[in-house]
């Protein structure tokens, strides 16, 4: 069996949950269940007030931490915001255009592509979140809409910087419904996703990772992970429960592909 060229990432994304010592136990709990795993990068993305003590707990162990948002903006009169130079002294990865960052604050196509600047600038590596709506999908207009999210997100990006982004596939209906894609849809738009990136930046691009949001649980993950041209997950409300995350995080470290999509 030949391994994995992309290392699978698992990437707990908490969005406006817990509370201080929720946090701080969630954390720990996370840290002490996934420790034997080694294979698959594990990311935490806390809220912000959470980030600072959250990476002083987790020194020295091999979770890495992400935000879920940054700023458009790299700094100055912007009340509120929180730009990439403040995360990255304790951040791998921010998420941008999440689809509820998009929906419920507006973020357009071209402030995605502004956030994704800024932080490849401060060294973050950006987690960009495309997927479509269900009246999208139902109007046929799947990959027309993530045509045009990628195109725009991409602009700032050069083959030179493709390697740092991370795609996650995030079908917006699917997202905390409990209605998970269909494991066959995700790989062939993801398929497709691979093929325009390989398109536009050339062979560098098939060191970028994309994985899947949207409904994924300890029992439907391994179905998503043995597709291959699925590289990880991005969970919601499952990751705010550890067993729960870490079994997902057991299920990307035991599937191997021999073919890479
Ligand atoms: P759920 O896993 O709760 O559906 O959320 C997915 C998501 O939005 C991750 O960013």
């Amino acid at each position: 069996m030949i391994g994995r060229a992309r290392r699978r990432l698992v990437a707990g994304n908490w969005k406006m949950h817990t509370t201080y010592a929720e946090a701080l136990e969630l954390a720990e709990q996370i840290r002490r269940t996934c420790s034997e795993v080694t294979e698959v990068e594990v990311a935490l993305l806390p809220p912000f007030p959470w980030i600072v003590p959250l990476a002083e707990r987790l020194q020295g162990s091999a979770i890495i931490l992400g935000a879920q948002n940054c700023s458009a903006y790299e700094q100055g009169a912007y009340t509120g915001e929180v730009s990439a130079c403040m995360i990255a002294p304790f951040c791998r990865y921010v998420i941008v255009g999440h689809s509820e960052r998009r929906r419920l604050f507006g973020e357009t196509d071209d402030v995605v592509a502004a956030k994704v600047s800024v932080a490849l600038r401060h060294g973050l590596r950006p987690i960009l979140c495309v997927g479509e709506l269900l009246e999208e999908r139902e109007a046929g207009a799947t990959l027309d809409v993530i045509e045009r999210q990628l195109r725009m997100a991409c602009a700032p990006l050069s083959a030179d910087t493709c390697r740092e982004l991370v795609i996650a596939y995030e079908p917006v209906w699917a997202i905390g419904t409990g209605r998970a894609a269909l494991p066959l849809d995700a790989q062939l738009v993801s398929a497709w996703i691979r093929r325009w990136l390989v398109e536009r930046f050339g062979a560098v691009a098939t060191d970028i990772r994309i994985l899947y949001g949207g409904s994924v649980t300890a029992q439907n993950a391994p179905a998503f992970f043995a597709e291959p041209a699925i590289d990880g997950a991005l969970v919601g409300g499952a990751s705010l429960n550890a067993e729960q995350f870490c079994a997902i995080v057991r299920a990307a470290s035991r599937v191997e592909t021999g073919s890479l999509q």
